[in-house]
């Protein structure tokens, strides 16, 4: 059972943020793992009344479950269709990240085969990420509660759903999906300090209180989602909220956002709202810093 298994491993003292390096035993079971409405689509998901298109969604969901019970990724076969919708969104952000996104994110996403050509499978980016920073991806079928999907992190593995946007508004969705993951998250792992401060939330967020938990979903709110960065002489996206829509990352740049210095005190007690456009966001020296200062602010847990 994943939280029998989780609170078991919190209660050893041994495991620091130093030697946290974890072996595949340690890996907590994915078969009981609890999901928030994994068979219903929000009313306001534009393909909630289209029932191909759930029919679809719930298949490659059901691929994800395979996943825990065999432990191995499949390929999907995206449609046509599919691969239109993600055809159209890679080349519109393509553009956007040219001119706002982080240095290191750019080539990360070269590395690791992100073209805008096709949908990329789970299983190459998977075989990618463990070379080249020892993090892996785990596919899920949805929303999972927030302690259980931070402490996955403390494995350096990622969840990540497979199936893609509605066709009818390929800029937006409201739920996770291939974009959001693939381009948005999955090539920021590459960076080893980007990769170590994951972890470092991920073990967070097995020894958090519920108000620890709270700050630490601020954190992840702030950095891993909407997260900029100094790099390359200026300010530059690396958060997956920011790098997987054009509508966010234009306003990101824009008048209208307070781009504060990162300050560790000040994000985690900064309330969010994640059905509007961010108001402020932070900026972070580098990403070694923002490693630093979340190892410390961990271990006072
Ligand atoms: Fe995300």
């Amino acid at each position: 059972m994943l939280t029998e298994k989780l609170t078991s491993t919190i209660d050893q003292p041994a495991v620091t943020l130093e030697n946290f390096r974890l072996s595949d035993e340690d890996l907590p079971e994915f078969r009981d793992m609890k999901f928030e409405d994994i068979n219903q689509l929000a009313l306001d998901h534009p393909g909630a009344s289209d029932e191909e298109y759930r029919e679809r969604r719930d298949y490659i969901a059901r691929l994800a479950k395979r996943f825990r019970e065999t432990g191995v990724i499949t390929d999907v076969d995206y449609s046509p269709r599919e691969q239109r919708v993600w055809r159209y969104v890679a080349e519109e952000l393509e553009e956007l990240h040219q001119k706002h996104a982080s240095p290191f994110y750019l080539k990360a996403k070269k590395d690791l085969g992100i073209t805008t050509d096709r949908i990329p499978q789970l299983s190459e980016m998977n075989r990618r990420l463990n070379e080249l920073a020892g993090f892996r991806l785990a596919p899920i079928e949805g929303l999972v509660e927030t302690r259980s999907f931070l402490s996955w992190l403390s494995y350096r593995v990622m969840l990540s759903t497979q199936y893609i946007r509605h066709h009818s508004q390929p800029a937006y969705t409201p739920e996770p999906d291939i974009v959001h993951e693939s381009i948005g998250h999955i090539p920021m792992f590459t960076n080893p300090n980007f990769a170590d401060y994951s972890q470092f939330i991920g073990h967070g967020a097995r020894i958090a209180t519920d108000e620890q938990l709270e700050q630490l979903g601020r954190l992840y709110w702030f950095t891993v989602e909407f997260g900029m960065v100094e790099e390359g002489g200026g300010i530059k996206a690396y958060g997956a909220g920011l790098l997987s829509s054009f509508g966010e990352l234009e306003h990101a740049f824009g008048d209208e956002v307070e781009r504060r210095p990162f300050d560790l005190e000040q994000v985690i007690n900064t309330p969010y709202d994640y059905s509007d456009m961010q108001s402020i966001l932070y900026v972070v020296p580098s990403y070694s810093y923002l490693k630093d200062v979340t190892r410390k602010y961990i271990e006072s847990f």
